[in-house]
């Protein structure tokens, strides 16, 4: 299932949460960050006897080094008077990359099938060194240069987190000028730069909003705000109420120093037109104050981190939230497909229906081919026996090419006999004798071009896509 569930640090990533997914055919997280490397470890054993499915673990990349004091002194100053006035406690600023080598060392010991970084790309040696452990490396960027950095660094597949996002944006280097472009652009730009694998991270809480960015090229979705409120989840009472509301969401660097989103509230009001750019200095500042907050259900001082469509979100367990956001999504790519299928030109049909027969029976797989859209979807019971995909379908002309010219290798013979063309909307089926004489029904979905973009070949007798020749 095309679902990842995000690492959600700081309370509502649990390993529970994340073996549902996992359980369920999404792939679940475990969120590293602000956890020592043996808490670490311990949430990962639990998730691992939770779940026989793969697992991510999710760890923040260090940054450049401390902030200049100059920089934050006056917020801290700030914040201290404040903090007096309404009575909450503050912490020190201080700076850490949150166990960066100890949690290499454990992704090292106990790897996940993928480890995920986020906050900066890691470099080529460590990129290697996960690799050589066994795991994938997934990268989160924000800009179409992050992701050339990523895929230099020889990251396996990107999370493109647009600006719709819940949480700490994922930038390398947070600066106060940095856009904040929203998915369906920053999927586009991606898509342009790099050939690697796309997960698309924001705003993502319908199965519809999940076939938009299959759609723009992503293999999946990473999910946070929308599993927020499973009872898997550690969601606290007052962050699951605030997520319920209508409030708007804003990025903001008032509680940690690094840009945020979280739904609006009195400490983002007040603080946030004076917040500079001070990571995880004025995480540790706010710290205790948030505690106090969240121990006492005061939702005006805690950091509400939600994406931008935080209301869609559902209480429902974690396995259901995967199941319902998969079908949604296929529905909603056939009703796209219905939506814009128009009349067929007849004459071109017909046209197409001759064609396809003289060339296949003249052997001439170019010709066959002219009549396939570049990323034509073919399934047939036949690929997984000839060895092509063992899901029984495959995507883009080349892979139809290759499995083609195979079957052209098997069957030097191979004569299609015409029986029927029936006409549909959009397609065309045709009925013959092909292979070693055997009925054949091949469905044809054809674009306004005539060309083919889905084809469905059916046998006579076969049942399974793993039928053996
Ligand atoms: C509460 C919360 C905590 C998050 N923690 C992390 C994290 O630890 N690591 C990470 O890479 N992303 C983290 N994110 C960002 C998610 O990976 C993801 O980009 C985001 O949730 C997607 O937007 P959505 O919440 O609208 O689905 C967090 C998001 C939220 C809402």
């Amino acid at each position: 299932m095309p679902v990842v569930l995000a690492p959600l640090a700081g309370g509502p990533s649990t390993p529970e949460l994340a073996a549902a997914v996992s359980n369920a055919g999404g792939l679940g997280f475990v969120a590293a960050g602000y956890l020592t490397a043996e808490d670490l470890g311990a949430r990962l054993a639990t998730a691992r006897r939770l779940t026989d499915g793969p697992l991510g673990v999710n760890v923040f990349a260090p940054g450049r080094g401390p902030a200049d004091r100059s920089a934050y002194a006056a917020y801290v100053e700030r914040l201290g008077r404040w903090a007096e006035q309404a009575g909450v406690e503050i912490g020190e600023p201080r700076y850490g990359d949150d166990g960066w080598d100890a949690k290499l060392d454990l992704l090292a010991e106990q790897p996940p099938e993928v480890a995920s970084f986020t906050f900066g790309c890691p470099d080529a040696r460590v990129v290697d060194r996960v690799h050589a452990a066994g795991a994938e490396v997934w990268v989160t960027v924000t800009s179409a240069d992050e992701a050339r950095q990523a895929e230099r660094a020889g990251a396996d597949t990107l999370v493109v987190q647009g600006g719709e996002a819940g949480g700490h944006r994922a930038s390398f280097d947070d600066r106060p000028d940095l856009p904040a472009v929203g998915l369906l652009s920053l999927l586009s730009l991606v898509r342009a730069t790099t050939p690697l694998p796309l997960v698309a991270s924001g705003g993502i809480a319908t199965g519809a909003a999940l076939a938009a960015v299959l759609t723009a090229g992503a293999r999946a979705a990473q999910i946070g705000t929308a599993f927020m409120l499973a009872p898997e989840a550690g969601t606290t009472p007052a962050h699951r109420a605030a997520l319920a509301t209508s409030e708007p969401t804003a990025l903001t660097r008032a509680f940690t120093g690094r840009l945020a989103r979280g739904i609006r509230n009195r400490f983002m009001a007040e603080h946030d037109a004076h917040a500079p750019v001070a990571y995880p200095e004025l995480h540790y500042v706010t710290a205790p104050l948030r505690r106090q907050a969240r121990e006492q259900g005061n939702a005006d001082l805690i950091n509400l981190w939600a994406g931008e469509t935080h209301e869609l979100a559902r209480e429902a367990p974690a396995a259901d939230i995967v199941r319902r956001l998969a079908d949604d999504a296929e529905s909603a790519l056939r009703a796209a497909r219905a939506r814009r299928t128009t009349p067929l030109d007849p004459a071109a049909c017909r046209a197409l229906v001759a064609d396809w027969y003289e060339a296949w029976n003249a052997h001439d797989l170019d010709r066959v081919l002219s009549h396939y859209a570049d990323d034509v979807v073919f399934s047939s019971p036949f690929i997984a026996s000839l060895g092509s995909d063992a899901t029984g379908t495959i995507v883009g002309k080349a892979a139809l090419r290759a499995y083609w010219t195979r079957a052209l290798e098997r069957f030097p013979d191979l004569h299609f006999e015409p029986i029927a063309e029936l006409y549909g909307v959009g397609a065309v089926t045709l009925h013959y004798r092909g292979v070693e004489g055997m009925l054949a029904a091949e469905v044809l979905e054809l674009d306004r071009r005539a060309l083919v973009v889905r084809a469905a070949a059916h046998y006579e007798g076969l049942a399974s896509p793993t039928a053996e020749l």
